[in-house]
């Protein structure tokens, strides 16, 4: 397969085609996922929820990131291996730096960072030192004590208009993706046609550029409350680089997400 770069994903939004995101935390599971046809691997802070137990992203540090980074990026074949910078990493600039360049030294080709339009300086700092940036908007999960949950944002014009303006300043700072989590999929088809790079949507309706999900959430192996984006893709699979490959032809064909997936 081709060594997925950020011009593919570029390509893929300029030719209307959808890309295939999905989480993964070690070699053997970016190596199966890879081999699937997973366009983006993401090294997300989910692992603090998903590998160590905790009930948000916060307990999550750089060397536990760093750590995973390096397994992942042994089986990343040719995906784009994005990564989480964790809660914190953006408490000031120089720490965003010297977080994201101990990520570009694990293996990370894309990194990616929550924030609002207060984001840009950093994003701006970052890109000028070639360190590409997705910026995630919407359901921030490092914010998750401040929303009092993990709830749909962006509903209703004032809320929808702000987020739409975020991308836009963000991108001009020079994030190169963008990834919106948890809002109504107007908001998400609006925030696709308004900018030119690629937006990876989660709970964020079927029109943008590309669907991440999280990986044992594809595999049916989260305990507790299920979030209503995700699909257990392992159901009608016999095994689990089937299910990756299912998922991968479900956003390509746009069969996923499905109505009862989106807000
Ligand atoms: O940490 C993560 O897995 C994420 C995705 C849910 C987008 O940020
Ligand atoms: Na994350």
């Amino acid at each position: 397969m081709k060594t997925v770069t950020l011009s593919t994903l570029q390509a893929h939004k300029h030719a209307g085609e959808t890309f295939s995101c999905l989480t993964a935390y070690d070699a053997s599971f970016a190596h199966a996922a890879s081999h699937s046809g997973i366009d983006v691997l993401l090294v997300g802070d989910s692992l603090g929820m998903v590998l160590q137990g905790h009930n948000s992203t916060l307990p999550v540090t750089i060397d536990d990131i760093c750590y995973h980074t390096r397994c992942t990026a042994r089986g990343k074949g040719h995906s784009l291996l994005m990564v989480d910078l964790p809660f914190m990493s953006n408490a000031t600039t120089e720490r965003l730096l010297e977080d994201a360049a101990a990520l570009m030294r694990a293996g990370a080709e894309l990194v990616k960072v929550e924030g609002e339009s207060w984001m840009a300086d950093g994003i701006r700092e970052l890109t000028r030192r070639g360190v590409p940036v997705c910026a995630h908007l919407g359901l921030t999960p490092q914010t998750v004590y401040q929303i009092g949950g993990y709830k749909v944002q962006g509903r209703g014009a004032a809320q929808a208009e702000q987020i739409i303006n975020d991308a836009k300043v963000l991108v001009e700072a020079g994030a190169s993706v963008i990834l919106l989590e948890c809002v109504p999929a107007s908001l998400g088809k609006a925030v696709t046609d308004a900018l030119d790079v690629p937006v990876i949507g989660i709970g964020a309706g079927p029109d943008t550029d590309g669907q991440i999900l999280v990986m044992h959430d594809v595999l049916g192996v989260t305990h507790g409350h299920t979030p209503r984006f995700v699909k257990n893709f392992m159901v009608d699979a016999e095994s689990i680089q089937a299910a990756f490959q299912h998922y991968h032809e479900a956003v390509k064909t746009r069969a996923f997400p499905a109505p009862e997936h989106c807000f």
